[in-house]
């Protein structure tokens, strides 16, 4: 039986304006703009901006900093790793070891989320680190099933898993909180996804309709993000969305301004050259929020690791195609969240900065777009690839 926090709301007039005086704001404007917040990194980062690690961890000359992730600058004034672990399907005691040598390689960042069903296992390698928790970023999500409000208890359904989440990951705040999906969870399969994606499957034609929660409306989305600003800042640093397609991330931000809630400071969503995400990355460079790209090397799906093009840049530049992938996400100014349960390929990932693709190694990428307009999804689930689903 879920609990409920009785914590008590916390202001919500606590936008960038309310919390900051106005030198604060102007120099964190003129910080991000310096350093190419909108992110149109392109010419940037192969000349070695300040989104590049820093001049004394120059990469070119010193392969062990190559482990080190460089960081960008959220609207929140916080900084984030450019390169975090993702850990999607990783479980059980491989969760653990994965994110473990994860943390040895030098990746400063986390990517989970309660739907993975991992939390406690990367909250343990976390612990069994030694890694400072103020030199990590940890980020985690709430799964769309946990929307809006308990009608029974009348508390927001989000309280209990943001409290679950924490203790899981046996941290006392988030430095990101994302919502995982703009729509509903569905009572297609089952048993449900938190199971894991080996589950056996049996679908239920009778579900085929229902949502959960099964209360579930449009004006739940946006009510649920009010619901997750209230921990912020107690408990969470920031807040994020994830698969939101450019209208629902438009209303979002329009219900933010509405309502004096903090805008969200990143946007995850699945971005590689055969969907590169460029309307959605529009919006995120206008309002300052740093784009996450998923799936950048195909998310063990789709054949990108596999695509002539990728390759021969691949065997001219002497790197992996996997990292032509990566560099390529860095080259369009998003930041990334490679997965890998192998130690070489986590090394692998994470050196991504001492070469550059060219102008036309990126017009041959470019190449590669196979998404439909306004598709917002490929390796993941098809119904949200139509943003007008929900
Ligand atoms: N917000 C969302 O809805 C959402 C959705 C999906 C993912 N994500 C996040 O984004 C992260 C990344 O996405 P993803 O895990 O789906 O896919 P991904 O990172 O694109 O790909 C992971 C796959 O690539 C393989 N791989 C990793 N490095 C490689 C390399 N250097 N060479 C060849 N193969 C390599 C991995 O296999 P091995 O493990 O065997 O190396 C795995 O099969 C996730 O882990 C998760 O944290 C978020």
């Amino acid at each position: 039986m879920e609990t409920f926090d009785e914590k008590p709301m916390v202001d919500l007039k606590r936008g960038i304006g309310d919390t900051k005086s106005a030198r604060k704001k102007q120099k964190l404007e003129e910080e991000m703009k310096k350093e190419g917040c909108e992110l149109e990194l392109d010419e940037k980062v192969a000349a070695g901006c300040k989104t590049e690690p820093e001049p004394s961890e120059n990469v070119l000359s010193n392969s062990k900093v190559e482990k080190v992730s460089p960081t960008l600058l959220l609207h929140t004034g916080a900084r984030i790793p450019t390169v975090q672990f993702g850990t999607y399907k990783l479980k059980g005691v491989e969760s653990f070891e994965a994110t473990l040598s994860a943390l040895q390689q030098g990746y400063k960042g986390i990517d989970t989320a309660t739907c993975y069903d991992n939390e406690k296992q990367v909250g343990e390698a976390i612990a069994a680190s030694g890694v400072r928790r103020e030199d990590l970023f940890v980020q985690t999500k709430l799964w769309r099933s946990y929307s809006g409000i308990d009608p029974k208890t009348k508390k927001p359904r989000c309280d209990t898993w943001l409290r679950k989440s924490l203790k899981l990951l046996g941290i006392g705040k988030l430095d990101l909180w994302l919502m995982h999906w703009p729509g509903p969870g569905r009572h297609l399969n089952y048993p449900p996804v938190k199971m894991g994606m080996e589950r056996p499957k049996q679908v239920k034609p009778e579900n085929a309709t229902r949502m959960a929660p099964l209360d579930w409306t449009p004006a739940m989305r946006l009510e649920t993000y009010g619901l997750m600003a209230k921990h912020v800042p107690e408990s969470v640093s920031a807040l994020g969305v994830c698969n939101f397609s450019p209208r629902q991330l438009k209303e979002l931000l329009a219900y933010c301004t509405e309502n004096n809630l903090p805008r969200p400071a990143v946007v995850q969503n699945e971005c590689h050259p055969y969907l590169p995400a460029r309307e959605v990355r529009a919006i995120c460079r206008e309002n300052r929020i740093v784009f996450q790209a998923y799936a950048s090397l195909g998310a063990g799906m789709l054949p990108l690791l596999q695509e002539p093009t990728v390759t021969s840049i691949a065997t001219r530049l002497a790197v992996s195609p996997g990292q032509v992938l990566l560099r390529w996400g860095l080259q369009q100014g998003v930041a990334l969240l490679p997965k890998s349960c192998k130690t070489e390929r986590q090394q692998e990932n994470l050196k991504v900065w001492h070469f550059s693709l060219s102008t036309e190694d990126l017009a041959l990428m470019d190449k590669l777009d196979k998404s439909e307009e306004n598709q917002n999804t490929m390796a993941g689930w098809l119904r949200e690839h139509d943003p007008d689903f929900y």
